[in-house]
């Protein structure tokens, strides 16, 4: 038996601080690497060019591969000449549904715990068309070029079916999708419409949001070839596991006979998971038996791997004259397909943000025929917090109170609809020092009163929130050595967010060793079981996991330390990890050094592997990230034009690990929030269901010039129920900026924009 082996049946009896009965996690008051600004680890390899990114996987026999798509939205492929295409110049096979390799649809994200599909579609099977732009045709070649000539040169002739590709028509038709992430469709508190109908003050508006595409700076790309019955796959993945179990089923393998590994990934936000790319890719190198390059162009990145649907929402509001909620209503509808399962969730928010004596909030979808809606940075709570805070600025005006104060007469003792206490909620902290840092009682409250010249100038705010996530799962191994150092492996995902330098940092403070001393292996699916990078959710994964095998490597250490140890008779509870060794939590005089463990046990290193205990704490809890977005507009009285000058987000995320890294997370995600606010929007004609702007051309998202200074603040409260008491930080930066936005155009100009993006054309 190994040693991993004996170690991961100890796990099952450890004691694991992050469920809910047991005290904190001992990392919550522990100051060492925790709270620093640590450089990017990955960084080095980057700015050097030797960081390899899935386009640029070498391997011996490269064929590149360049997608034909359909041009209707529903029908059958009644010709499709590829002849002309074979004869061009370095081609070495065009594949469409006559020759690829037959497979089995991928189960659908959310369909089962393990699946990654984007859709059950099965993938180029047969003659029949699901969107406009689906691949029908992959053409392979020696090199790029040649491929993009020759895929020119397939024609392809259509017998077109009826399709829905209005979302006003599709409406018509609206269903109840079975669950939101989980959660029921429709929940009440009380009678909230008879409520309304009641209060003395009330607001009930409709919200439009479009459809935005995946835009991430890496287009999504995979390198791929068999070995024999085995296969390997180089992706730009947040979810390597996932994806790994869903392409066993399409083709028919075992699991472990694929190896996928994504160490470094230039942008995920939600689109870099399974998409029919890679299983195209993958078909075609069977059928080639050579290896494939499939590297997106950008306009095959919108036709391919969806992004955030469509929504139309209505909040309505009802008040007392003190500015206490007697009804929240949060409805509406989002476009979605009968082959997928991705229900933007714009209610969450509503759930827990605010006291309400009644609440409704129903979630519909409308299947439309179109690209797989996905997840993108999030899903449902940026869109649904510029809905809910909109309509909460025009209430606090109805009310003649100040937007700030209206947030404190509405701030909840416990979770509104699951009468939960929250974990830890620092929102009206969050709210005063960021109202005093930003200099928001400059704030005039008469809307359009200050102007300099051409431009109006305006102040508003908004709440983001975002939930804590901990995905089940997640497995760890440590690797400790005689000289002090650390390997943690597991297959983990670094996108550009700073996970591989976060990681070290708590591992070390986890094992008591210097930030030096510790490195983390991730990306790669022979290394223990990762989670998804989603949901917010990798730092206290991770975390869990890494928490889980430490306990183990604990055990494991007082074994190999002996009766000759200063540790001896100490159990796992007396000590904690610290100056490179074990010693007594109380008397510093107890201690013994890895180094001097290992070497009376004539031991290189110890392995520790575990997996993390359930994330039970969001049963018992209300676990939320929270912020409070001020911001400062100039909008042009002649041309309409919005100029974004001053912004400040106010974070409440528990402890942060890395300011450095953090502050880019938070900052990330509220330029990607003025993107949303002001100029993201997917074109998708209603007539053909074509994505007309397939191009960072035509759309636009916040270059340099658009973005202002943005100041961040955290409250740096730990959250006693989360691993090292930080919750999650990536996506809560683009949540309540599209309302702050909106909030401060109306303030500058007078004018409501309910329907984003906010573009100048609305404010003339
Ligand atoms: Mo995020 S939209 O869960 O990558």
């Amino acid at each position: 038996m190994s040693i991993v082996d004996t170690v991961k049946q100890a796990v099952t009896s450890a004691v694991l601080h992050v469920m809910p009965d047991a005290p904190p996690d001992r990392l919550i008051a522990k100051h060492g690497a925790i709270g620093t600004s640590l450089p990017r680890i990955d960084g080095p390899r980057k700015v050097r060019g030797v960081a390899r990114f899935a386009a640029e996987v070498p391997a011996e026999g490269l064929t590149y591969a360049a997608i034909v798509h359909s041009s209707v939205p529903r029908g059958r492929i009644t010709a499709i000449e590829t002849a002309a295409a074979e004869a061009a110049a370095g081609v070495v096979l065009v594949m469409t549904y006559k020759n690829a390799p037959r497979m089995k649809p991928p189960a659908p994200f959310m369909s089962d715990p393990r699946a990654a599909g984007s859709s059950s579609l099965a993938v180029m099977q047969d003659d029949s068309v699901h969107w406009n732009g689906e691949a029908v045709a992959v053409v392979l070649a020696e090199t790029q070029e040649q491929a993009d000539h020759a895929k020119s040169l397939v024609s392809v002739s259509y017998a077109s079916e009826p399709s829905i590709t209005s979302f006003d028509e599709a409406m018509a038709h609206w269903r109840h999708p079975d669950s939101v992430m989980g959660e029921p469709a429709l929940l009440e508190v009380g009678d909230a419409e008879a409520a309304l109908a009641g209060s003395a003050f009330k607001i009930d508006r409709t919200f439009h949001t479009p459809r935005h595409s995946h835009a991430a700076i890496e287009p999504h790309a995979a390198t791929v070839w068999w070995e024999g019955e085995s296969l390997v796959i180089h992706d730009a993945s947040q979810l390597l596991h996932q994806e790994r179990w869903t392409l066993a089923g399409v083709f028919g393998i075992d699991e472990k006979q694929i190896r996928l590994t994504s160490p470094f990934v230039g942008g995920g936000f939600g689109g870099k998971c399974l998409w029919t790319h890679q299983i195209l890719g993958i078909a075609a190198a069977k059928l080639a038996g050579r290896p494939v390059r499939i590297a997106l162009s950008r306009e095959s990145v919108f036709r391919l791997a969806g992004g955030r649907t469509q929504t139309e929402q209505r909040v309505a509001l009802g008040a007392t004259r003190e500015g206490k909620l007697t009804s929240l209503i949060h409805t509406g509808t989002v476009a979605m397909t009968a082959f997928n399962i991705c229900p933007e969730q714009f209610t969450f928010p509503a759930r827990h943000l605010y006291a309400a004596e009644t609440i409704r909030l129903e979630q519909r979808v409308a299947d439309m025929d179109m690209l797989a809606n996905t997840f993108m940075r999030a899903p449902g709570e940026s869109v649904g917090t510029y809905a809910l805070e909109v309509a909460m600025d025009e209430l606090a005006e109805a009310l003649n109170l100040d937007p700030v104060e209206l947030r404190a007469r509405i701030e909840p003792e416990k979770d509104p609809t699951s009468g939960k206490a929250f974990s830890s909620r620092h929102l009206l902290e969050a709210y005063e020092k960021g109202a005093e840092r930003f200099g928001w009682a400059q704030r005039s409250k008469t809307p359009g009163a200050r102007r300099e010249g051409e431009w109006l100038i305006g102040l508003g705010c908004a709440t983001g929130t975002y939930p804590y996530y901990r995905m089940p799962g997640g497995e760890a191994r440590i690797r400790l050595k005689r000289d002090g150092s650390a390997v943690i492996q597991m297959a983990s995902h670094e996108m550009g967010m700073g996970t591989a330098t976060t990681q070290v940092q708590i591992s070390a403070d986890r094992l008591g060793l210097p930030v030096e001393k510790v490195s983390f292996e991730y990306g790669d699916t022979e290394l223990p079981h990762g989670t998804i990078a989603g949901g917010s959710s990798q730092t206290a994964s991770i975390a869990a996991a890494v928490l889980a095998a430490s306990t183990v490597l604990v055990e494991e250490l007082i074994k190999l330390a002996g009766n000759a140890s200063p540790l001896a008779g100490l159990s796992a509870d007396e000590l904690e990890a610290r100056d490179g060794g074990l010693g007594h939590v109380e008397d510093r005089s107890k201690f013994e050094s890895y180094e001097s463990i290992l070497s009376r046990a004539g031991r290189d290193e110890v392995v520790a592997e575990a997996a993390a205990p359930q994330p039970l704490e969001v049963q018992k809890y209300s676990m939320h990230s929270f912020a409070a977005q001020f911001c400062e507009v100039r909008v042009n009285a002649v041309t309409g034009e919005t100029r974004v000058t001053r912004f400040l987000g106010s974070f409440d995320c528990g402890r942060i690990i890395n300011p450095r890294m953090a502050t880019s997370q938070f900052r990330g995600g509220i330029i990607m929030g003025l993107g949303l606010a002001l100029t993201e929007e997917t074109q998708f004609d209603e007539r053909t269901g074509r994505i007309m702007n397939p191009s960072l051309a035509e759309y636009h998202v916040p270059v340099h010039l658009d973005v202002p200074e943005i100041e961040i603040l955290w409250t740096d409260i730990p959250d006693p129920h989360a691993p090292a008491g930080a919750r999650g930080i990536g996506e809560i930066g683009i949540t309540g900026v599209g309302a702050a936005v909106a909030n401060a155009i109306y303030n500058a100009t007078g004018k409501r924009v309910r329907d984003l993006p906010i573009t100048l054309d609305k404010l003339l």
